[in-house]
């Protein structure tokens, strides 16, 4: 009989042992989850355009990207900015370039450099084109 006891004392033993490594671990990990506050969303600060920018805007872009109904983001219509803005200068530039379904090559600033189209279209979204 005593034989049978000794074991059974080992198991329970490590039972407890292994309860109390989870219980520790799980009290770690819940430690190390405590929540960051979350970062307040800074406010878009508003791109200023010079005046040889404004000027590409008035001629061109704003006769698609300042008339509702065109289809285009609108200039300052930060929502339909975003998710293009999103996308990475690359891709954007790329899609002003070559043209973009209603959006046709060069935004018709035939004379633009890429310098102009970034600069014209962090005027219009807001945003710093990265
Ligand atoms: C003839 C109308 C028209 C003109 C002019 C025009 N755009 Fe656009 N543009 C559009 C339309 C329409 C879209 C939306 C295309 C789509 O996603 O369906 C667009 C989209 C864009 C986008 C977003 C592309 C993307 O990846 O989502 C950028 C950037 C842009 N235009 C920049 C310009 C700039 C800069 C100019 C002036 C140099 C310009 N556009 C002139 C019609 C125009």
């Amino acid at each position: 009989m005593t034989r049978f006891t000794t074991p059974l004392i080992s198991i329970s033993r490590s039972l407890l042992c292994g309860a109390a490594l989870l219980l520790g671990a799980c009290g770690s990990g819940q430690d190390g989850k405590s929540a960051a506050p979350a970062a307040a969303t800074p406010a878009t600060p508003p791109v200023a355009a010079s005046p040889a920018i404004q000027k590409i805007y008035d001629t061109t872009c704003s006769n698609c990207h300042g008339k509702p109904g065109t289809g285009a983001p609108q200039a300052h219509d930060t929502n339909a900015w975003a998710p293009r803005v999103a996308q990475g200068k690359e891709i954007v530039l790329g899609h002003i370039i070559n043209g973009y379904k209603g959006m046709p090559p060069m935004g018709m600033c035939m004379q633009c450099a890429e310098d102009d189209f970034v600069a014209v279209t962090e005027y219009m979204s807001g945003v710093k084109l990265q």
